[in-house]
């Protein structure tokens, strides 16, 4: 398996494993899938170019991405984003959802984030798990935040902060 950029070649396996999670879960809120042309407008929604997009390779294809978001446009909030990571669902358990995510801190300080935020639906032990495995820490449970499949949903907000300083 190998991690590298992802590409717009990229958004037809990307939004394959992500509409999955659209259609039937509820690890995000989104419940209409994109269109191509949405798509791209995902892919490009990335303001200076300057959060890393990346997918897990392997010989079967792209198995899972990750990828770091603005969190806010207000200046202030520049050295936080918020993480998403998504693996194909044959592919879990394999130790690629740790690998992207660890990648994705890896690559968070060159581009000025030092302060990562992922929001987890309530019911979603992997995902908890994966998180506080590499050092987040819930800060807080958003109650009856979504409804989705006719169930009213929580949703934790964790916090991993790579450095407290001020610079
Ligand atoms: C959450 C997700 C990304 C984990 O990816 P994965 O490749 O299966 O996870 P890994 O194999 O790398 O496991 C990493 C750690 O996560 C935890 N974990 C993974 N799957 C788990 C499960 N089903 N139950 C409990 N813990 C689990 C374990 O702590 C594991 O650590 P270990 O290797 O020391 O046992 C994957 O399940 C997924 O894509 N789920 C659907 C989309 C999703 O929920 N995305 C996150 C949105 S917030």
């Amino acid at each position: 398996m190998k991690l590298r950029a992802a590409t717009p070649a990229d958004l037809p396996a990307i939004f394959a494993i992500y509409d999955e999670q659209v259609l039937h879960g509820t690890a995000t809120f989104d419940t209409v899938p994109k269109t191509a042309t949405e798509r791209l407008e995902w892919f490009q929604a990335n303001p200076g170019q300057r959060y890393p997009i990346i997918v897990a390779e392997t010989t079967a294809g792209v198995v899972g991405w990750a990828r770091l978001y603005q969190w806010s446009p207000r200046p202030a909030y520049d050295r936080t984003a918020e993480n998403a990571v998504y693996v194909h669902a044959d592919a879990r358990g394999h130790g690629i959802g740790r690998a992207l995510l660890a990648e994705l801190l890896h690559l968070a300080p060159a581009c000025g984030v030092l302060t990562l935020m992922a929001r987890i639906v309530a019911g979603n032990p992997a995902s908890l798990a994966l998180h506080e495995a590499l050092g987040y820490t819930r800060i807080g449970l958003m109650r009856s935040a979504g409804v989705k499949h006719g169930a009213l949903l929580d949703v934790w907000l964790l916090q991993y902060v790579l450095d407290d300083s001020d610079t």
